[in-house]
């Protein structure tokens, strides 16, 4: 505790020298270099027994820790960062220095921010005294300075520059590393973005990487938004970044829609909302997207709020069972509320003491907020951040990042759960089940194709060549039903028959993905009826005047007498039925086709294998069925009745 007063004293000393110097900007950015915090730490030697006693204390492995813990600190913030705080961090971000727009770099000359900026290099300096790890970074763009991002790294002159100036700003000012905070790349939000940012950006970090050399820090700024993590090239990035860090907050906040604002957690663990609400508003959501994308756990650093946001005048939850999730109106002043940070929660809110806020828990985002009439608040606590931290151990990721350190509580209440449930608790096993179209999609939609919207299977109108599946993380949707539609519920999930691919993502890719033959069958569902598609003679033809076939790769895949798609043996084994099934696994080749050439027709032990394995005869092929002693498939007593011959017909 005594620290805290101890610390103040020592910055002082610098900040007097920092005054004595701001004649111009460079001066006073040189005078906040670590080799000036020397005399002034070790004139304190109470200071340095006391940060030893807290870093052993805190620890018991304190610089060991397994994970990043990554603070941000803000140039705005009028707290300062302490040694103290320091301790429970591996590494710190000072945001933002600021970029223009040719790419030239400035560090901010304003007294608040030369005071945040000499507080971080005081504690590095104070670690290194320990010989402890304390690394000090800086970050460019953000919400407010993103703009030149784009045009900048179009050319190969602006990428050059900016890595030239991120290289002079780290050696001039002897910072550890660069946090690129592009919000964002390609579908812009802050500021314009276009297709060729996503390539552009990966270019921009190898350049960078190759500048710096390996022992820099480059971290990467990441949207956790559905739709904004498609500007990011996951992998290529990991390959020059040491980590990304996603922003995994502000899912919900005081923002604008038509509807009016939609309330909701800030930074929910999970998916927490009733259904129609999106499975990706989470944090779970985002950091197993970059995990799965990047297939690199121990690189993503998951994003934690030190603040909440607040509505002023909500209506009541249109789902009881939901009741954070409502709508917020807009107020005459043209604001539907704001955020603030713990600090402020507790200090100026008394948040905690002021009866008027009713504080409840959401446990399915494990986040809580309160609620005083039709004001609502959604925030972090103590038991919210636990949480958050046992998902990082539990997915053995990286680490978190802190947005941020300054917002925290006048005792460090949430940076100390932090740096006691990070570094304390080992690795779990937890594993995401990744969608291994990794982003592809493979699915109809309302916007793409009213008509088709929705089909699935089978014997829907073919995607992109694919037969389409449905979106694992769309709410209610994410199932194939019988019907051939995409749905929710047990009637598309859990009957016989249906696919439900949010629990088995490995099934959006299970063979056979594309038709192994021609489509010779109906499809959309007016002729084809899913259950009962039409075949045979007695169908309506094809749209090019031929007979129409059930679908090999369906369940339905044999033609009764009566011209239904079916399976079982009223379609495939009586007379008049034709079956167009096939042995074994889908779509796995047994034999030689007309497609094959000289194979064609050819089948045992004479002729070369498939996939290792002796060629068979179709069994469902009236004239090809049997293989006879001399390797070829046919139906006569020489194929199929004699010594040596093989009647497949009798194997199916
Ligand atoms: C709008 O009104 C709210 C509630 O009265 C107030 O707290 C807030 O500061 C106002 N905002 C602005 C921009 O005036």
């Amino acid at each position: 505790m005594q620290l805290h007063f101890l610390l103040p004293t020592v910055a002082l000393v610098f900040l007097c020298r920092v005054s004595n110097t701001t004649a111009n900007g460079e001066k006073s950015e040189s005078a906040i270099r670590p080799g000036i915090h020397q005399r002034s730490i070790r004139s304190t030697d109470t200071d340095l027994a006391q940060l030893r006693a807290l870093k052993e204390r805190a620890s018991s492995g304190g610089n060991k820790c397994a994970r990043r813990i990554v603070g941000y600190v803000t140039q705005w913030s009028l707290h300062p960062f302490t040694v103290k705080q320091s301790l429970g961090l591996t590494n710190a971000i000072f945001a933002f220095v600021h970029m223009d727009p040719s790419g030239r770099l400035s560090l901010p000359s304003d007294q608040t921010s030369k005071d945040r900026l000499n507080d971080l290099f005081v504690a590095r300096k104070a670690h290194l005294d320990q010989g402890l790890n304390f690394q000090v970074s800086f970050a460019i763009g953000g919400g407010e300075n993103s703009q030149h991002f784009s045009p900048v790294l179009s050319s190969d002159g602006g990428r050059n520059l900016l890595v030239n100036e991120i290289a002079r700003i780290l050696t001039q000012h002897r910072f550890d590393g660069v946090d690129v905070d592009w919000e964002f790349p390609v579908v812009g939000i802050a500021s314009k973005g276009k297709p060729e940012d996503r390539a552009n950006y990966v270019t921009f970090l190898r350049d960078l990487r190759a500048k710096l050399g390996p022992n820099r820090l480059i971290s990467v700024a990441a949207a956790s938004d559905q739709y904004a993590v498609a500007g990011y090239d996951v992998r290529n990035l990991l390959r020059h970044v040491d980590w990304i860090g996603v922003m995994s907050y502000d899912f919900f906040g005081a923002w604008n829609s038509e509807q009016g604002s939609f309330v909701g957690p800030n930074a929910p663990l999970r998916h927490a909302g009733p259904s129609g609400y999106s499975r990706k508003q989470n944090v779970d959501w985002a950091v197993k997207h970059y995990v799965c994308s990047g297939q690199d756990p121990s690189k993503i650093v998951m994003g934690v709020p030190f603040y909440g946001h607040f509505w002023y005048r909500t209506s009541p939850s249109k789902n009881a069972d939901y009741p954070l999730f409502r709508v917020a109106e807009r107020l005459n002043n043209g604001s539907y509320g704001g955020s603030a940070s713990y600090r402020e929660l507790l200090t100026e809110w008394r948040l905690q003491e002021n009866p008027a806020f009713e504080k409840r828990w959401d446990s399915r985002s494990s986040t809580p907020w309160a609620i005083n009439g039709k004001f609502v608040l959604s925030y972090e606590d103590e038991r919210s951040i636990r949480e958050k931290m046992k998902y990082a151990n539990e997915y053995n990721l990286g680490g978190v990042m802190i947005w941020s350190v300054d917002q925290d509580s006048a005792d460090s209440s949430l940076l100390d759960t932090v740096f006691e449930t990070g570094c304390s608790v080992g690795a779990g096993g937890g594993r995401y089940k990744c969608n291994p179209l990794d982003g592809e999609k493979r699915w109809w939609t309302w916007d793409e194709d009213k008509k088709n919207a929705g089909m699935c299977g089978k014997m829907a109108p073919l995607y992109k060549g694919f037969y389409p599946v449905c979106d694992p993380e769309a709410p209610g949707l994410s199932c194939c039903g019988l019907h051939g539609y995409c749905g929710g519920g047990e009637e598309s999930c859990a009957c016989e028959g249906c696919v439900d691919y949010a629990a088995h993502p490995e099934k959006l890719v299970e063979e056979p993905v594309k038709p192994t033959g021609p489509v010779r069958w109906h499809v959309g569902y007016e002729i084809a009826a899913v259950d009962q598609p039409r075949c045979g003679p007695k169908a309506p033809k094809l749209p090019d005047g031929t007979v129409p076939i059930c679908n090999p790769d369906s369940r339905s895949s044999c033609c009764s007498a009566a011209g239904f798609c079916g399976s079982g043996d009223a379609y495939c084994r009586c007379d008049g039925c034709v079956s167009y099934e096939k042995p074994g696994p889908i779509g796995e080749k047994l034999w030689y086709t007309w497609d094959d050439g000289v194979l064609a027709a050819r089948c045992g032990p004479s002729v070369p294998r498939i996939n290792g394995r002796v060629p068979i005869c179709n069994p469902y092929d009236p004239g090809y069925h049997c293989c006879s002693s001399a390797g070829y498939c046919g139906a006569s007593p020489e194929h199929c009745a004699c010594e040596g011959c093989v009647d497949y017909t009798k194997r199916r």
